[in-house]
């Protein structure tokens, strides 16, 4: 497994686990751990509704056209925005810092 960072608004950092071995993505990990991530297309890069700006990686996965066009629509996106449904987890991702966005 790999670790997940929650960054709340007091500044503190929520630490979660994420299994290699299950597919997931990160939105599933959060949804998992009750964030309140709405993820109301369950993944398909269609609602923005799992947004999360990246606050601390490694290297990313390259983001595809739906993913990006979806990100350009939302008010409060950032260039380090991303959609959580779309990061599966691997090693790379191991001390991935994430804020969780309004729009989620
Ligand atoms: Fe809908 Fe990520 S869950 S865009």
């Amino acid at each position: 497994a790999i670790n997940i960072y929650v960054e709340q608004e007091s500044g503190e950092r929520i630490e979660l686990e994420a299994p290699l071995d299950m597919n997931l993505s990160v939105m599933e990990v959060l949804k998992a751990n009750e964030f309140p991530v709405q993820a109301v297309c369950g993944g398909m890069a269609i609602c923005a509704t799992c947004h999360v700006e990246v606050l601390e990686s490694g290297p990313l996965p390259e983001m595809n056209d739906d993913e990006a066009y979806m990100l350009e629509t939302l008010p409060h996106a950032t260039d380090s925005s991303r959609l959580s449904c779309q990061l599966r987890v691997n090693p790379e991702l191991d001390g991935l810092v994430v804020r969780i966005m309004p729009e989620a």
